[in-house]
């Protein structure tokens, strides 16, 4: 089955500095070496409002570009209304951010809102822990969780008949 609609996809954490940022150029990776860009969109904010407009954490930039991918055009933003009418998959970093999702979401809202790593059944986790305050380490488990939840994503988003052919 194919489907002419864009999913859009949006990935949350609380800053938009660090992990969101990093699943959004991961994620944006993947879709774009597929070439999906015509039917996949991909987006991330965070729920507090602190870095709105900076660019990700350094240590984020740097351990994704040792991967391949590049965060440097990325900016932060704050999560709004507009989102839950925009974006099919809103998906959360860890339950504090989930939990702030749901406050927001309109009763009406039939997308999907969720944990990130519930697409990485594997990883033995289900939370992005949070490395803003801790060492380096941190941001390289943030990568590998990001990874592997990414490529489950992509293939529920094919197992749905979301991706098609390049028009
Ligand atoms: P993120 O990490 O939610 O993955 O972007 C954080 C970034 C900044 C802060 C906390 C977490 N902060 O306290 O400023």
């Amino acid at each position: 089955m194919t489907r002419a609609a864009t999913t859009r996809v949006l990935f949350v954490c609380l800053g938009n500095i660090c992990r969101s940022p990093t699943a959004h150029g991961v994620f944006q990776h993947m879709v774009d070496t597929r070439n999906l860009g015509h039917c996949v969109e991909v987006d991330s904010c965070g729920t507090a409002h602190w870095h709105i407009g900076e660019p990700p954490d350094e240590r984020s930039v740097q351990e994704a570009a040792q991967r391949g991918y590049d965060l440097s055009a990325l900016r932060g933003r704050q999560v709004s209304a507009q989102d839950f009418v925009t974006f099919d998959y809103i998906l959360a970093m860890d339950r504090a951010n989930l939990s702030a999702l749901e406050a927001m979401a309109p009763a009406d809202f039939d997308g999907h809102l969720g944990l990130f790593l519930a697409f990485a059944p594997t990883a033995g986790i289900e939370e992005v822990p949070d490395p803003y305050y801790g060492g380096a380490s941190g941001f390289s488990h943030v990568l590998d969780l990001v990874e592997e939840a990414s490529a489950g994503l992509l293939e529920t988003l094919s197992t749905q008949g979301r991706l098609s052919d390049a028009p």
